[in-house]
């Protein structure tokens, strides 16, 4: 901290817009019509790229604010009980710098946005929302003995040629950033599509009388993203720091360390420490942990010890109102009391 190449570096970042201002589309894009190719317009932020994909599938366009929706409150529910709350997504198109650098949130970032959008579409298509898709075909693999294939899969190769297509088309065309801020993105992005295309799972339906199960139809589906968010997570947590450099012929992303065994495709790279996030430092995107809630009975991230940082904690109570005596009546309604209960809060000092 503090040398002058990391000073000048990070002047030179903070001018940057990123590659994932699409997900601004939540405030730009929710009750849009999409049936107007003037409407592309409406989304600041797009690269050429993207504006010409919007005109070309606006059909799609819904899905793509619906993911950029879910890749929001997937990352913040996420991480809610960590020090780093995904709070700065909520900015987009602007973001802090924790999530313009290559820090390991941001990693984790561009994965789930590259996931989420891919998921939305796949969906879309199995849904009939879109024309230009269909659902995902009938596999190839024989059934098993107790059912048959049926219903309507996933369109995963749809969603992963136009996600793809359209969330890493800024880090292909345009001078947002480094090369080996781009390079770093691109992998992330593609592990988040590997991660999404692991999950594709057999699901099942079940038929016949009163639930018996005796008949089964069964599709090929996506896991729910916040399943895919958790396994990312983990990820994230294992990131590996990484270097842009020359190997043989070309540009590479190899660990930092020596020690470190090889990046593999399914490993989430950053290129920058981040900050502990206990203290507030705009400069660097923490917002710090005072005043978050934590919880006094939690060994884990968001016990009071962790998230607080050793600062300790404020206790105060407050009074939550329930149902509670709920009873039910004949035919068919239940009646219940409003309860009043105290309950002891804590938060960081
Ligand atoms: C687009 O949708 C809006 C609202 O539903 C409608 O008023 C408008 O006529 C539509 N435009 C076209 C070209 O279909
Ligand atoms: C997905 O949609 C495309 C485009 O309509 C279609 O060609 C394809 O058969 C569909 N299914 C799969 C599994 O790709
Ligand atoms: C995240 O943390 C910040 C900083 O402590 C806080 O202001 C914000 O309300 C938190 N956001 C969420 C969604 O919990
Ligand atoms: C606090 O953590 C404990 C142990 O993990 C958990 O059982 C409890 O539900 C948590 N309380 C709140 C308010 O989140």
């Amino acid at each position: 901290m503090g040398r002058p190449t990391a000073a000048a570096a990070l002047l030179c970042q903070l001018g940057l817009s990123a590659a994932i201002q699409w997900l601004g589309l939540t405030e730009s894009g929710s009750g849009v019509a999409w049936n107007e190719s003037h409407h592309c317009r409406l989304l600041a932020g797009l690269v050429p790229d993207q504006f010409q994909m919007c005109r070309r599938n606006l059909e799609v366009m819904p899905s793509i604010v619906r993911a950029a929706r879910h890749t929001k409150s997937s990352c913040q529910k996420t991480f809610a009980d960590m020090r780093w709350n995904c709070s700065s997504i909520q900015r987009a198109p602007s973001f802090g710098p924790d999530l313009l650098r290559g820090t390991r949130e941001s990693a984790f970032v561009y994965a789930l946005a590259a996931a989420a959008i891919t998921h939305s579409i796949a969906q879309a298509c199995a849904s009939g929302e879109v024309p230009l898709c269909s659902c995902g075909s009938v596999p190839s693999e024989v059934p098993g003995p107790d059912f048959r294939w049926g219903g309507c899969g996933d369109n995963l190769s749809y969603g992963l040629q136009l996600g793809a297509a359209f969330a890493d088309s800024p880090l292909k065309s345009s001078k947002l950033g480094t090369q080996a801020l781009k390079a770093m993105n691109l992998h992330n992005s593609a592990v988040g599509r590997q991660v999404l295309s692991d999950s594709l799972d057999t699901k099942c339906k079940c038929h016949g009388v009163s639930g018996s199960c005796s008949v089964k139809t069964c599709w090929k589906g996506l896991a729910k993203l916040d399943e895919i968010a958790s396994d990312l997570k983990s990820k994230y947590l294992a990131a590996i720091k990484v270097t842009h450099r020359l190997i043989g012929p070309r540009k590479q992303l190899i660990p930092k360390e020596m020690e470190v065994r090889p990046v593999e495709e399914t490993d989430l790279v950053y290129l920058i420490n981040s900050p502990d996030y206990c203290t507030p430092n705009l400069h660097l995107g923490s917002l710090g942990t005072q005043d978050r809630r934590c919880n006094k009975t939690s060994v884990g991230s968001d016990s009071c010890n962790l998230l607080c940082c050793g600062r300790g904690y404020n206790t105060y109570t407050e009074e939550v109102v329930e149902r509670c005596h709920c009873k039910y009546h004949w035919c068919c309604y239940v009646v219940c009391k409003k309860c009043r209960r105290k309950v002891e809060r804590y938060v960081c000092k």
